[in-house]
């Protein structure tokens, strides 16, 4: 049995939401979701014109639009709307990686700056529909460049700037971007992250590309192409601040953003305006119970899904105050975070569970030696927080006081989907628990009928909802294909998950060959194609490990060519292969070099074999019948690594 937290009457007194105003709503939402998502719209956003029709389409034919007819711009939604009340407010709080420097944006000179660079931009020749690259550490430029595409219109791509030029490059031509913004260095946990020397590689293969603006982060020089590289300060200190906001359609794009699949290169998730801006607005301002003038802080970077609508829009467009933190968890200590929560006096606190995991680890005292007192509200996201993460998060840093909001949601699904609300849904450590309003969730087996309360099975999702991602960019089929072919009707989100007899979602973990390294998600075919690329290798497959930290680590069985030799200066170098093709983020924790991978008679590689081989797992190896080889097996078992890659 699991333990279960009533509600914390100091939360709930002052929620917006009770349990019984959460069934109600939910239903409502289910039953009539064109006359509930109606009168959300209404309040969360600011429409230059209204809708014709707030949902048309469905599922079964895949032409769900929202809002459709209605006009709106996001930027004008989070800045130009809030003047008049909230000019001095701040919107950000910078927070950089070395303790001694912060800032604040007020949201008079947030405006001030995002109109600055969209003339800038315009001048530059984008227009409405352009794409944008953003390849850009944490810093309030990143947040300035996102609105100042959206307010002319233009739909920008962002890059997180752990990705390698490689990665950087992929994502330009994919998305056919011809401008890219990004920074001369990073700096995070006081390294620099050479960000311009990476585009400088990105641009040598990608001809449309012909303006770079360049923030200066650091005073560190870096190689300049004259006619392209402008610096972002000189061309912001000509601009003129007045730029009106184009106008927009609720259908028209608002940005891609690149995430990893099973199979194939990243697909570019692309969202539309209007029903992302209302599913991002109501789920911040409900699921963590934003009360204005609070001080919010998700630790997301921008590159991800969670810092598009959980550091930027959500809270922007709801008035908030947000932190951006440009630095890490651990630097200069592990009191990093606690320290900058007292620091900004921040109220709501929204990370990772790995980074949990990682804090949790180096002890309780660099939590007790800050206050922590301002906090309200604790969320995490990104993949499943096993309970005893959740249990130290929940005692010792929110010190019994503020419920844990346990989000579940994806790239795809634009914004939260299945999450406890605070003051109304009392708390189980570990599970996400239940659907957010409008979202009617199912598992079904892989027949895909339903299954028994407390079963496993997969997670679909049955009815659209506004936060939903329009398509895969220039690949519409690959959108029908990866989420609508498995359960025709339904959305197949890829998790596994069981729902228990209170109607409690947990969420188990991907079902498909998708790795969650620190809650960073990675396609295992795109690790393996990154390991072929080295001379030395002839095939390689990858799956995954747990881990007590990462959640998952990646576990790699390379196959070298025959004249070469295995060695561990060797395993270093296909390491730094992925950083170079992919990233730091997806280096293999794990390499095993194996003779031969274990194959079906017609040549498919058995990966639940590997898995299990990974995972220690091999008493029970399961029905080897149709292996070509079983001695393979056999002797990879016998070979099995145990330590990490140095
Ligand atoms: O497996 C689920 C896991 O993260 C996946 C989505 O990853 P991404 O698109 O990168 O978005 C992450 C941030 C929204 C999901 O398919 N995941 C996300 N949140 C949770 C989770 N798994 C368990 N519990 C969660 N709260």
């Amino acid at each position: 049995m699991t333990d279960i937290y009533p509600l914390l009457p100091r939360v709930a007194n002052t929620a917006y939401v009770t349990t019984a105003k959460y069934r109600e709503w939910y239903q409502r939402s289910l039953d009539d979701p064109e006359g509930f998502w109606g009168e959300q719209a209404k309040q969360y956003i600011s429409w230059f014109e209204p809708w014709d029709k707030v949902l048309s389409g469905g599922f079964d034919r895949l032409d769900v639009r929202w809002f459709q007819g209605g006009k709106l711009n996001a930027a004008y939604n989070c800045l130009d709307r809030h003047l008049q009340k909230r000019a001095q407010q701040p919107a950000i709080i910078w927070e950089g990686d070395n303790p001694n420097e912060s800032a604040i944006l007020t949201y008079k000179e947030l405006y001030d700056r995002v109109g600055r660079l969209a003339n800038v931009l315009k001048r530059y020749g984008i227009k409405k529909g352009d794409r944008v690259c953003i390849y850009l550490p944490m810093i309030p430029e990143a947040v300035i460049a996102m609105l100042a595409c959206t307010r002319i219109g233009a739909i920008h791509s962002v890059v997180f700037a752990g990705f390698s030029a490689d990665s950087l490059k992929n994502r330009i031509l994919d998305a056919g971007c011809t401008l890219v913004i990004t920074a001369n260095e990073g700096i995070r946990g006081n390294k620099a992250i050479p960000l311009k020397e990476n585009v400088d590689k990105a641009l040598r293969d990608c001809p449309d590309v012909s303006t770079v603006i360049v923030v200066k982060r650091t005073e560190t020089l870096v190689p300049w192409e004259h006619k392209r590289d402008m610096w972002y300060h000189n061309l912001i200190a000509e601009a003129q601040v007045e730029c009106s906001a184009e106008i927009m359609d609720a259908e028209d794009p608002l940005f891609i953003l690149y995430t990893s699949g099973s199979t194939g290169k990243p697909k570019g998730i692309l969202h539309g305006t209007g029903g992302y801006l209302v599913y991002a607005a109501m789920t911040h301002k409900l699921v963590f119970d934003y009360h204005n003038r609070e001080i919010f802080w998700c630790t997301a970077d921008v590159g991800w899904i969670t810092g598009h609508t959980y550091s930027v829009y959500g809270p922007l467009v709801n008035g908030a105050t947000i932190v951006l933190f440009e630095g890490v968890p651990h630097y200069p200590t592990a009191a990093r975070y606690w320290e900058v929560i007292d620091k900004h006096k921040v109220n709501i606190f929204y990370t990772a569970p790995t980074a949990i995991r990682a804090l949790r680890r180096e002890g309780d005292e660099w939590v007790k030696r800050t206050s922590r007192k301002s906090l309200r509200i604790l969320g995490t996201v990104g993949e499943p927080i096993n309970p005893e993460a959740w249990e130290w998060y929940y005692h010792i840093v929110g010190e019994d006081r503020c419920p844990v909001v346990d989000t579940w949601w994806q790239t795809e699904t634009g914004g939260i989907m299945i999450t406890p609300l605070p003051g109304a849904t009392p708390l189980k450590p570990g599970a996400a628990s239940w659907p957010f309003f409008g979202v009617e969730a199912k598992i079904v087996n892989d027949e895909g009928a339903p299954v028994p309360e407390g079963e496993m099975g997969n997670l679909v999702i049955t009815q659209p909802w506004p936060g939903m991602m329009q398509t895969v960019y220039n690949d519409h089929e690959r959108f029908v294909k990866t989420y609508f072919e498995t359960f025709p009707g339904q959305y197949l989100t890829g998790d596994q998950a069981s729902r228990d007899a209170e109607g409690y979602f947990w969420i188990a973990g991907r079902s498909d060959d998708v790795i969650k390294v620190s809650g960073h998600r990675i396609g295992t075919e795109e690790v393996e194609s990154a390991l072929v690329s080295h001379a030395m290798v002839s095939e390689a497959a990858v799956v995954s490990r747990p881990d007590p930290v990462k959640g998952q680590n990646i576990y790699a069985f390379v196959t070298l060519k025959t004249d070469a030799k295995p060695s561990d200066s060797l395993k270093s170098e296909l390491v730094q292969v992925v950083r170079d093709v992919i990233g730091p983020i997806a280096a293999p924790g794990y390499i095993q070099w194996a003779e031969e991978l274990p194959k079906t008679r017609s040549g498919k590689i058995m990966r639940r074999l590997l898995r299990k081989i990974a995972n220690n797992e091999v008493k029970d190896m399961g029905d080897l019948s149709t292996l070509a080889n079983p001695v393979v097996v056999e002797d990879l078992i016998k070979k099995r690594n145990k330590s990490e890659v140095e």
